[in-house]
């Protein structure tokens, strides 16, 4: 695997070049900030009526509405939500985007499973931070940053390597490392992660530890406390120090009950369940189901967001955050 450091990214083909960030949200903000501060030349293309526009006006940001903005553009970054992409990019870039262009993705989806079809003239790449934006944002300021994977998807200029780089490495990344993947491959590791772990499997099996003591009557702040709170801590360890200092740090009684009673959890059913996932995944399923649903406007995901918000381990989980401060 090809790992990339600042040191290692030694042109600068972004200079002078004005870069476009379409949407300032998650990564929109963090990337856009992050840019401007390592000294590149940053516009934001916002829509009609965002309330962002307060935002990147208290950061000095420029801004102008979204066909605007890339008309002036040499590389344009899709930080809109993805299931937006398709629709901007036939609005808004497809006839208006200058010819040999850059157009950069920080996830594969859409061009993966082909969902938006980029112009032949452009260079077409991905810089994906590993991080939510808030974290890259706070990592490029505490002089650190966040791991990024970067890919090609076409290389019209023949630099388009040298150009997702130089972009990564103005996003901080490079000061942790920049890591060499196809579309293919970060579109299948990305969703599955998210499904499978991160934002599945982990919060669902928080909620349902959660819920079982509530009904056992245990303390709903104790309960919150152990199922999800302490995940950090958990996180963190295996994070900084690896598998070897957890095992070495929980106490045997920690260890014991949890080697012992995690694989009646995650049991044969649930693997094949993990299995279905990624093909689901993989056969373009979820994608279809995805894209086809209308994303940000999807009333099954509005109702879902608002329950978990909602969920009574909220409640206990603010009283407890609360003694953190
Ligand atoms: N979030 C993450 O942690 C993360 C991590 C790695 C990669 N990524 C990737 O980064 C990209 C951006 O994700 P994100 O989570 O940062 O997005 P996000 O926070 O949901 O993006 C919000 C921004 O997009 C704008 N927007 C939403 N719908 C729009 C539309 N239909 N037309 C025009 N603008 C629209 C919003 O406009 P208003 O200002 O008008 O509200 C806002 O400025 C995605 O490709 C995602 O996969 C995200
Ligand atoms: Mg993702």
């Amino acid at each position: 695997m090809k790992i990339f450091r600042d040191s290692d990214i030694k042109n600068n083909p972004l200079k002078d070049k004005q870069i476009v960030i379409l949407g300032y949200g998650s990564q929109g903000s963090a990337q856009a900030l992050n840019l401007r501060d390592s000294g590149f030349k940053v516009i934001v293309g916002l829509r009609k009526g965002s309330q962002r526009i307060k935002d990147v006006e208290r950061e000095r940001l420029k801004f102008l509405p979204m066909a605007e903005a890339v008309k002036k553009a040499d590389l344009i970054a899709m930080l809109t939500p993805d299931e937006t992409h398709a629709s901007i990019y036939n609005e808004f870039i497809k006839t208006n985007f200058k010819q040999n262009g850059v157009l950069l993705f920080a996830h594969g989806a859409n061009i993966y499973f082909k969902t938006l079809l980029p112009r032949r003239d452009m260079d077409v790449v991905m810089v994906a931070p590993k991080s939510p934006g808030p974290i890259l944002r706070q990592r490029y300021l505490d002089g650190s940053g966040v791991p990024a994977i970067y890919s090609i998807h076409q290389d019209k200029s023949g630099h388009a390597k040298d150009i997702a780089l130089c972009y990564a490495k103005g996003l901080g990344c490079g000061r942790s490392g920049i890591i060499e993947a196809t579309f293919e491959e970060e579109t299948k590791t990305d969703l599955f992660g998210e499904q499978a772990v991160l934002c599945g499997g982990l919060i669902e099996l928080m909620k349902a530890s959660y819920e079982e003591l509530i009904k056992r009557g245990l303390p709903p702040e104790l309960a919150y406390y152990e199922c999800s709170h302490e995940v950090k801590f958990i996180a963190d360890l295996l994070h900084t120090k690896g598998f070897a200092a957890f095992a070495n740090s929980v106490s045997n009684t920690a260890l014991y009950g949890g080697l012992k009673q995690g694989p009646r959890i995650i049991d044969e059913k649930v693997k094949k369940t993990i299995s279905k996932i990624y093909d689901e995944i993989e056969d373009g399923t979820f994608a279809k189901e995805w894209f086809e649903s209308n994303g940000s406007k999807n009333a099954w995901l509005d109702k879902k967001r608002k329950e978990l918000i909602n969920h009574s381990i909220e409640k206990a989980g603010k009283t407890i955050r609360e003694l953190g401060k």
